[in-house]
């Protein structure tokens, strides 16, 4: 039963590395390669080498992005559920500057195909999760149809409401046992359920009672774990949610690592922490946050989306083993 079931997207990502991001009517030359990525196949593939049994619940298309992502999934043991569409394999095109940060444009593609209906008739795979884990990268009634049967099932419920500018509808924010926003996520989402407005880049500097107040707002019923990247998480349960966990807020330091990409490191953190509460349910909450934070740690020292994550044991020789 230590399942993770993913469902989300999967892109072809196309990535520049430039010096500087490009500026409008700006010609850049940088260094090109391709690779796979999309939210929920980096996610899936994270989860599989954190050493979670994972299926992928996603639509391909009948091109060689389409054959890149079976081909793949084999490789990793990722067990694939595929709707195959008459639409292009989704696309990303990515530009990484010296500093690791990208800028990323997203062709969506097949993956905006992906059915409620398609999703109802894998009902029995969601069953087998203990953690079932959705993005915004692929239809929220379809992300929201995976929770309402993993739910059903008795499945924990992760949300990671990515890309910032995507909208969750309110089945999916209320089947959602606990979301995992990064800063720029977080304030967007705060802004469209409550008005109110922050500035992504004074976030980390909250006291931790008035972001621990503005995550209650932002969901009620859950936990929420914000990632501040370089400065940790932020961690914020809802009344006697976690009994493993005795206080009801708390921040979790990131380890220092020499970033070359960040790119996918948001879906390394969550499909490594879909995989530690899979595999070990009885630990605190507080130590599959510290893991999911050491693995998008070390993804980020590697370049690339999907093939930048790291094997449980990689993360172990890095970091130790608490
Ligand atoms: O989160 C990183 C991912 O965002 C990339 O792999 C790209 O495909 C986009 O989905
Ligand atoms: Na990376």
């Amino acid at each position: 039963m230590s399942r993770v079931v993913v469902v989300g997207s999967f892109n072809v990502d196309h990535v520049w590395s430039v010096a500087a991001l490009p500026r409008p009517g700006e010609t850049l030359a940088g260094q090109y390669h391709t690779g796979p990525g999309g939210k929920g196949f980096n996610q899936a593939t994270a989860a599989a080498r954190a050493g979670a049994s994972t299926g992928f619940i996603c639509a391909l298309g009948e091109d060689a992005g389409g054959q890149l992502a079976r081909a793949l999934a084999t490789a990793d043991g990722i067990e694939l559920h595929e709707l195959r569409s008459d639409a292009p394999t989704g696309t990303a095109g990515i530009y990484v500057d010296r500093d690791g940060r990208n800028s990323i444009v997203i062709g969506p593609g097949a993956n905006a195909e992906l059915s409620v209906s398609y999703v109802d008739l894998q009902r029995e795979a969601i069953g087998q999760a203990r953690v079932v884990l959705g993005q915004l990268e692929s239809p929220p009634a379809s992300v929201a149809a995976a929770f309402a049967h993993a739910r059903g099932a008795g499945a924990l419920t992760l949300l990671n409401p990515a890309p910032a500018d995507a909208v969750a509808t309110p089945e999916l924010w209320a089947a959602a046992d606990a979301i995992t926003p990064n800063e720029t996520e977080f304030c967007a989402q705060l802004k469209r359920h409550t008005g109110a407005v922050i500035d992504p880049d004074k976030l980390a500097a909250l006291a931790d009672d008035e972001l621990h107040a503005d995550c209650r707002r932002l969901l009620p019923h859950g936990s929420v774990v914000v990632t501040l990247g370089a400065a940790g998480c932020f961690i914020s349960h809802a009344d006697g949610q976690w009994r493993g966990d005795e206080r009801g807020y708390y921040r979790v330091a990131a380890s220092a690592v020499r970033a070359v990409d960040t790119t996918g490191a948001g879906d390394a953190f969550n499909g490594a922490l879909a995989a530690s509460l899979a595999r070990e349910p009885a630990q605190a909450f507080a130590a599959h946050v510290a893991y999911a934070s050491r693995y998008a740690g070390l993804s980020t020292e590697r370049a690339g989306a999907a093939s930048s994550m790291p094997r449980d044991s990689e993360v172990r020789a890095r970091f130790g083993a608490g």
